[in-house]
C-alpha cells in the first residue's frame, strides 16, 4: 500500500526561469531519490501543481519538511491525500512539465500529458483520485487567464 499527496501552489518570483526550476528539480530528487518518493510537478504561468506518491511517513515527511518550508512558493493548497494500491509515476523521482511543454502540446490534454509520463504499468491501471485531481487542477490552470 502506498499513499498519494495533490497540491497546488503560486510561485513567489513572478517570473521562473528554467534556472530556478532546475534548481527545486534538483534538491527535490535528490530528497525524493533516499525517500523512494515518486511523482510529478507541473508548471504553467506561475503556478505549480505536484503529485508525490510513496510510502505514507515519507511523503507526509517530504510534503511537511521540504515542500511546505520552501519559501519560493506561497498558497500552498493541500487538494487531496488519501492511500493507492500503486504507483502512477514509477519512473520519476519527480517528473517535470512546464510552459514550454504545455505550449508545445497546447492541442494535447492534460490527461494525455500525464499519460506521457507514467509508466506502461501505471497506464494500465485505473487513474488514481490524485491524478484525476491533478488533471482538473491543471486543466484550470491551463484555461484561468493569465495573471
Ligand atoms: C514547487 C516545489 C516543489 C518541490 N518539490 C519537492 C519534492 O518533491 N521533494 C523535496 O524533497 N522537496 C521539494 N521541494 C522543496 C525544495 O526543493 C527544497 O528546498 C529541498 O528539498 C531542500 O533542499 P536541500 O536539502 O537541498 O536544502 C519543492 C519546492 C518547490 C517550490
Amino acid at each position: 500500500m502506498f499513499y498519494e499527496l495533490l497540491y497546488t501552489s503560486i510561485c513567489v518570483s513572478r517570473k521562473m526561469d528554467t534556472v530556478d526550476l532546475e534548481g527545486i528539480l534538483k534538491s527535490a530528487r535528490k530528497n525524493n531519490i533516499i525517500h523512494h518518493v515518486t511523482g510529478m510537478l507541473l508548471y504553467y504561468k506561475g503556478e505549480f501543481v505536484q503529485l508525490i506518491e510513496g510510502n505514507k511517513e515519507s511523503v507526509k515527511h517530504i510534503y511537511d519538511n521540504f515542500i511546505l518550508k520552501d519559501i519560493r512558493h506561497e498558497s500552498i493548497n493541500l487538494i487531496f491525500e488519501g492511500n493507492i494500491v500503486s504507483r502512477s509515476f514509477t519512473d520519476w523521482s519527480m517528473g517535470f512539465s512546464g510552459d514550454d511543454d504545455v505550449v508545445k502540446e497546447v492541442f494535447i490534454s492534460t490527461s494525455r500529458l500525464l499519460m506521457n509520463m507514467m509508466s506502461e504499468e501505471a497506464k494500465k491501471n485505473p487513474r488514481t483520485l490524485g491524478v484525476a485531481g491533478m488533471i482538473s487542477s491543471y486543466d484550470q490552470i491551463r484555461k484561468s487567464p493569465s495573471r
